[in-house]
């Protein structure tokens, strides 16, 4: 859990370490003021190095999101072995075309003249893509490997009290180093820490809650410490800051203090109810406070039990999840705490209670809106172990690296209460072979060393070899990778008594398109290089969803999902894989815009229970297919329905065992097209109607209409305020077809940051204010600067009425 931050730049540093006496460690994220360029600049360690030439930036930053899309970059001639391929062909989009390869430089100053010889300094990184070399005044302090670990070093011999300190920060990316869009930079904060000599360690607590009844809670927070003759005082805040009961201890176990603190009627956390208390640990030689840490968590219980699954808190769950890249679309993967806050919104919406971080590390700033909002988080490690899936993946590092980055993500997460399952691994190819074997118990002892609280999984595509090889046994959670024919015998054979869907469905669809004739379809491709939104399109390797819904509801023993992919990420077009100018996925429920695909009301009808769904696809304007037949699918949580086509009744469809789509959908595959309304009017369980629906051909585009659901953002010039753009007719009837190309301008305390149009074929880049719409809508990012006040944005468009939406910042 993050140390709350004091955010301080260049000019205030001194200030604070002048005034602030009793402050016992400064956070200094160091987000503006640093200094930027590509290639290689071994002379940038110096502190007398000119930079002022470099590029002013701020941290997180992505360099390679500005593009150009490129169709040479990072092209990989490769057979997809993972993908069944034998034959080496040529995959374009496949890390998403932006330039990510080479080398770069950042630079950043800092004072620091009060640090004295009782202090300590420590350089934190939550990311850096990838393999950093990090210098402080000319001298290397240290480097790693991983883009996605999180890492620190102790700098205190390495800085200066009398002169400017330089940072400098080599970052450099290989081309074949990954399967998708790993984005490129320092696109994680950078942190300095300043503490004293006696202090409590970096990830230095472990908070657990082994014991919760209703009637009182333990609570072990074990603080990890340098320093002799040391007390610690531990109090437990609760959500509202009030004080619910201390500790205190001088009773040190080697370096550490083991505390159990009594919690009575305690708030339990839960997706629904994601309840989250405080400790503050104050660390005391004699009288004087040297270190003071604050941490939130949950009391929360997880049990994997063979007979009954999983339970969060005694009762049953099941894992109505996603996995996610962590890009986010048009901003790359430069981290934003907004950003991220709307993605799980939309989630939330649809009813989703997990997150897997595939096939990565997950941002610090993730982890906390999930403790927050109330999403249950499975934190993957690696997508290779040693043997490689490309060739300058993970395998390069594995066996120097593999135990430091699991031992640094356990430790800089472990008190997330989100957290509740961990994975050392997706689709190894190290699954087969006895080696193989070795390094996932390997791998799960150091998870089970660092964390005996929660059990590790590996995310298995070759279930018959894991069967046989004693791997997939040896899991405490085994997880399938699509293979729903192998479910049952892998319940079978494994001995846990459970089996997860760690990775789901992998359907594909663009976003308002829909193919005919609609029919059920692997590796589906089309002339525009988009898939069919009847959600019937799927790859060599996976599955529909209703096919993990009929596991999910016959096999008690299933212990639920995560499905690939809650958003579209950039890179891993297919089943565009070689076509141009394919260049990020189909596989959203969400587009790369965050826009609901229609797959997204298949979901929410079944994972949101409070809420109807009910959801007609496709749009209705198809000019030129008059009299043709074009089925009609509802996405309800309503059992049936009827359907109406300019007043006329098609009949009423129920849900019903025929095939595994009649179970999850309403369709009526025979309705010939006409212009007009089509409705449809739901029923409850009596057969009464209990809601309806209906859409409309729109006429030509008429206007522009702007719409957001944040319309206050906070003026720290970071906060984003996502605004859909769509047109409409003469008559307001939104049109679904639209590919008008707009522009953008934002007055007042708002700058424009990006659009996207959820077009995974777009070359146009995502900084620039212009851009067409996809299937009649887009999406544009306003982001706040440091002032409060008002944001005017305006968008206009050829022989188009202009849409403007007014909104603000505040402090
Ligand atoms: C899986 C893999 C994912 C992604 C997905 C596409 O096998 O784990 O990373 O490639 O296939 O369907």
């Amino acid at each position: 859990m993050r140390y709350f931050k004091h955010i301080l730049f260049l000019l205030c540093i001194i200030t604070s370490f002048g005034t602030l006496k009793a402050q016992t460690r400064d956070i200094i994220t160091l987000k503006k003021g640093w200094k930027f360029n590509k290639g290689n600049h071994p002379e940038a360690i110096k502190s007398n190095f000119d930079d002022s030439h470099w590029e002013d930036i701020t941290v997180p930053h992505d360099w390679a999101i500005y593009g150009p899309f490129d169709k040479n970059i990072d092209k990989q001639v490769v057979a997809i072995e993972q993908n069944g391929e034998e034959v080496a062909t040529e995959k374009t989009g496949r890390t998403g075309a932006l330039p990510y390869i080479g080398e770069a430089w950042y630079r950043h100053t800092f004072s620091l003249p009060n640090f004295n010889t009782n202090k300590k300094a420590i350089i934190l990184f939550e990311g850096a893509m990838s393999q950093p070399e990090v210098f402080i005044n000319g001298q290397k302090v240290g480097e790693w490997k991983y883009g996605y670990a999180y890492f620190y070093f102790d700098i205190t011999d390495y800085i200066s009290t009398t002169q400017e300190n330089t940072l400098a920060v080599k970052l450099s990316n290989q081309g074949e180093s990954s399967r998708w869009y790993p984005g490129a930079g320092l696109y994680r904060n950078v942190s300095i820490i300043i503490k004293n000599k006696e202090s409590i360690d970096q990830w230095g607590t472990f908070i657990t809650t082994p014991l919760i009844t209703q009637e009182i809670a333990k609570v072990n927070i074990k603080t990890r410490v340098s320093g002799k003759d040391l007390r610690l005082v531990t109090a437990i805040l609760d959500a509202d800051g009030k004080q619910v009961n201390s500790n205190e201890t001088v009773q040190l176990f080697n370096n550490e203090f083991d505390q159990n603190i009594a919690i009575n009627n305690p708030n339990l956390w839960s997706p629904e109810s994601p309840y989250l208390y405080t400790s503050v640990s104050r660390l005391y030689a004699g009288n004087d406070l040297k270190d003071e840490i604050t941490n939130r968590f949950g009391i929360r219980q997880i049990e994997y039990n063979q007979k009954t699954g999983f339970s969060l808190n005694g009762e049953i769950t099941k894992f109505k999840g996603v996995c996610l890249h962590h890009d986010l679309g048009p901003l790359g993967t430069a981290v934003n705490k907004s950003a991220l806050r709307r993605q799980l919104r939309i989630l939330k919406d649809m009813g989703c209670n997990a997150i897997r971080s595939s096939h990565n590390m997950p941002s610090i700033e993730q982890l906390e809106l999930c403790d927050e909002m109330g999403f249950m988080f499975l934190a993957e490690s690696f997508d290779e172990w040693a043997k490689p899936k490309v060739k300058n993946g993970y395998n390069l590092y594995f066996d120097t690296y593999a135990e430091k980055d699991v031992v640094n993500l356990v430790r800089a997460t472990r008190n997330h209460p989100c957290i509740v399952m961990w994975s050392s691994g997706n689709e190894v190819p190290d699954q087969w072979g006895a080696e193989g074997v070795k390094r996932a118990k390997w791998l799960q002892d150091i998870f089970h060393n660092e964390d005996p609280t929660r059990p590790v999984t590996v995310g298995m595509d070759q279930v018959k070899a894991t069967m046989e090889s004693g791997f997939g046994a040896l899991l405490d959670v085994p997880g399938l990778n699509y293979r729903v024919h192998l479910y049952e015998e892998a319940y079978n054979k494994f001995p846990q008594g459970f089996i997860l869907g760690s990775e789901t469905a992998s359907t594909v669809s663009s976003r308002g398109i829909y193919k005919f004739p609609v029919e059920k379809a692997s590796m589906k491709t089309y002339d525009d290089f988009q898939s069919s939104s009847y959600d019937l399109e799927y790859c060599s390797w996976s599955n529909l969803p209703d096919d993990d819904f009929v596991l999910q509801d016959d096999k008690p023993w299933v212990i639920g999902e995560f499905i690939w992919t809650g958003f579209d990420y950039l890179g891993e077009p297919t089943p565009y894989d070689e076509a141009w100018p394919s260049r990020s996925s189909y596989f959203g429920i969400n587009d790369l815009a965050g826009l609901p695909k229609d797959r997204y009301y298949l979901y929410r009808s079944r994972w949101n229970t409070k809420d109807e769904t009910l959801h007609i696809l496709p749009h209705w304007n198809w000019d030129g297919r008059e009299g043709k037949t074009t089925p009609v699918f509802v996405y309800t949580s309503y059992d049936s329905a009827e359907l109406f086509l300019n007043g006329k009744s098609l009949g009423v469809q129920k849900k019903n065992n025929d095939t595994k789509q009649n179970r999850y959908r309403l369709m009526w595959m025979d309705v010939r097209y006409e212009t007009g309304t089509l409705k449809v009017i739901a029923f409850d369980k009596d057969g009464n109607p209990a809601s309806e629906k209906e859409i409309k051909t729109a006429g030509k585009p008429h206007q522009i209409v702007l719409d957001t659901d944040v319309k206050t953002i906070k003026a720290n010039g970071e906060d984003l305020s996502y605004v859909t753009v769509s047109v409409v007719d003469k008559n307001g009837i939104p049109c679904p077809t639209a590919t008008n190309q707009l522009t953008f301008k934002v007055k007042g305390e708002g700058t424009y940051r990006a659009a996207c149009n959820g077009d995974a074929t777009s070359l146009e880049l995502f900084h620039l204010p212009t851009m067409k719409l996809f299937s009649g809508k887009l999406v544009i990012l306003i982001q706040s600067t440091e002032n409060a006040g008002n944001i005017e944005l305006s968008v206009s468009g050829k022989g188009l009425k202009k849409g403007n939406i007014s909104l603000s910042s505040f402090k």
